[in-house]
């Protein structure tokens, strides 16, 4: 497999080309980002671990029967992906009250919610990812009504297989955002990371935070959190 150009440079991960013409290699990088670009740091070993959680994680969905755009850990920092074009959804799955969801609708952190609810924003960093109903996904083009029902369907059991998956890591998982693509004959999968960068993780009955809160909100030492997820996911295993 030969590394390509560099196709595309976002705030955590570097998409290249490769010789397969549906295959593109993601790194990741070290820099961590919040509040839309404000905050920044770079955080030696962040990358690492969110490639490895993000792989470990694409690994046991697979086992759950649900499908993504993951083909293979490829080194510390770099995966191999099939090629999507990127729907431009932020797809939020939460089953506790936290974070903006809390503060929107005023309801108390940790309020757990008798069934998940899901939310769409629009992925415009300009824009500042406005939180979108299906009347305005349908206004922009951005996908069909049967589109947005697979994307919802597919974010539900995502969410069902991470919960159980967590839940054997003795961690709730309070919410997380998701990404969807199309493949070339418009299958929608499952795409971009699912990592501590884009979930909130609680450890069970401590409420230690696990995820991006930690450097959102000064919480601590981000690196130490990813590597405590990344251990009870089984720590180090590929060669
Ligand atoms: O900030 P908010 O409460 O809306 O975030 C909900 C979930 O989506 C959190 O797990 C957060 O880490 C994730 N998220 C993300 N990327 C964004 C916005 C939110 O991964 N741009």
């Amino acid at each position: 497999m030969e590394k390509g150009s560099l196709l595309y440079e976002g705030k955590a991960k570097r998409i290249y080309a490769t010789d397969q013409e549906d295959v593109v290699l993601i790194s990741y990088k070290d820099s961590a980002t919040a509040f839309n670009g404000e905050k920044k740091a770079e955080l030696a070993g962040k990358g690492r671990l969110n490639n490895e959680i993000s792989s470990r994680i694409f690994l046991k969905l697979k086992e759950h029967n649900i499908p993504s755009h993951f083909i293979e850990q490829l080194s510390e920092h770099e995966q191999l992906v099939k090629h999507v074009t990127i729907i431009p959804l932020e797809v939020v799955t939460r089953n506790v009250a936290a974070g903006s969801l809390a503060k929107r609708l005023g309801l108390e952190e940790g309020q757990v919610f008798d069934q998940p609810i899901v939310e769409f924003y629009f992925k415009d960093d300009q824009l500042g990812d406005p939180l979108l109903t299906e009347d305005h996904i349908q206004l922009l083009n951005i996908a069909s009504k049967e589109e947005v029902a697979e994307i919802k369907k597919q974010a539900l059991a995502i969410n069902e297989a991470l919960r159980s998956l967590f839940a054997e890591m003795e961690i709730d998982l309070i919410d997380f955002k998701v990404e969807f693509g199309k493949d070339k004959k418009g299958i929608i999968l499952l795409a971009d990371e699912i990592s501590p960068d884009t979930c909130r993780l609680w450890e069970k009955n401590t409420n230690r935070k696990l995820d991006k809160d930690v450097f959102r909100r000064d919480l601590g030492n981000l690196v130490e959190a990813y590597e405590e997820v990344f251990n009870r996911l089984g720590g180090k295993q590929h060669v």
